[in-house]
């Protein structure tokens, strides 16, 4: 049988910064408000002509070039994004792969909000145990200020963009394989975080649209809430059914949305603090992009070293949410 091995990971942010003191000139707001209760400090802005694919490839080139994988041997592109590059199509997915290069590929994107990077976890671990696919590239890329009211201070503050890219493959060394990934999703909370004008479930007209009326809204109380229980309980669930002890996790990388959230399901799951990754502060929540982005911060810090095992979980509109065991597993 045929495992899937998390090989590599890329991360790209653009240069643009946004700082608290920045918003705090748009919008009724403070650096201290803003720290205190999300613990972001700051957040990068892609530049008008940067696109969702220009971050993304930029990610997956490193993702790439980590690999030691060939380019021609990549056989599958899923880019998990909530701001794709085209409103439908083509998928983004299929713009990275092209700017890559590549021909012949199979490539579309998914939607499932921040819990994006699992939910393609999950589906480049099915295609490769399944035996249809030998080398995956997974990108969580987002150019969230495209789609983000800045007159908006519950929204605004929190979103930033950037990219996050891992090559997933094939291996017989059971060791080295993704141990399990959970999703989940339940559309009963779909009101919490949308972006309710611009498909065609919405009752708007061209006017509308052009306003710029397809941006995130949301009741960022109850999200918080439901996000800490769900987890809480999604992350407790993975662990016991795989036997695996909080001790045993070497780094803990949660969705970066907010710091009080993570604080919160850390200590319910008796997490250390130096077994949590945060980088909250400097990137803000990038939806699809910040677990690999994360990952990457471990990385290239040089904390993050061959056969560790990472604990993911995730949650976003919709509402998904998910949540994955994956040992760190370089090729050989
Ligand atoms: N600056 C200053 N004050 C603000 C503010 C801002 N940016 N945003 C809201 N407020 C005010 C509110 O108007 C409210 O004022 P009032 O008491 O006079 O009515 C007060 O602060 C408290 O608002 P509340 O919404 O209860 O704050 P909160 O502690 O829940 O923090 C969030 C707001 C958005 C930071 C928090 O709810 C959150 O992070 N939720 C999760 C969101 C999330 O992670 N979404 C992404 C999911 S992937």
């Amino acid at each position: 049988m045929a495992y899937a091995a998390f090989r590599s990971i890329g991360a790209y942010v653009p240069e643009k910064i946004l700082t608290n003191e920045d918003l705090a000139k748009m919008v009724d707001t403070s650096d201290e408000w803003i720290s205190k209760r999300t613990g972001i400090k700051e957040r990068h802005i892609a530049a008008k002509d940067e696109f969702t694919s220009d971050l993304g490839v930029k990610a997956a080139q490193k993702a790439l070039d980590r690999s030691g994988v060939a380019l021609e041997d990549i056989d599958m592109v899923v880019c998990a994004t909530i701001s794709p590059d085209y409103f439908c199509m083509p998928s983004t997915a299929t713009v990275i792969s092209t700017k890559l290069g590549m021909k012949n590929v199979t490539a579309f994107d998914i939607s499932a909000a921040c819990t994006g990077f699992v939910y393609i976890l999950s589906i480049a671990k099915a295609f490769i145990e399944s035996g249809m696919k030998k080398n995956v590239l997974i990108v969580g890329a987002e150019k969230l200020s495209a789609i983000t009211d800045y007159s908006d201070r519950g929204t605004c503050i929190l979103f930033g963009d950037g990219a996050g890219a891992a090559v997933i493959s094939a291996t017989e060394d059971k060791s080295e394989a993704i141990i399990d990934v959970h999703t989940g999703a339940d559309g009963e909370y779909a009101d919490l975080l949308m972006t309710p004008n611009g498909g065609s479930g919405s009752a708007h007209d061209a006017v509308d649209v052009e306003a710029g009326s397809c941006f995130m809204q949301m009741k960022g109380n109850e999200t918080f809430k439901v996000a800490v229980r769900t987890l809480t309980k999604d992350v407790q669930e993975i662990l016991k059914e795989n036997k695996v002890a909080s001790d045993d996790v070497k780094h803990f990388i949660p969705h970066q949305a907010n710091y009080r959230i993570i604080k919160a399901v850390g200590d319910a799951l008796k997490m250390r603090e130096e077994q949590v990754v945060l980088t909250v502060a400097k990137y803000g929540n990038t939806s699809g992009a910040s677990i690999p982005m994360a990952i990457n911060d471990i990385y290239e810090s040089g904390r993050l070293q061959a056969g560790e095992l990472m604990l993911l979980d995730a949650f976003g509109g919709g509402l998904t949410w998910g949540s994955a065991l994956v040992p760190f597993s370089p090729k050989k």
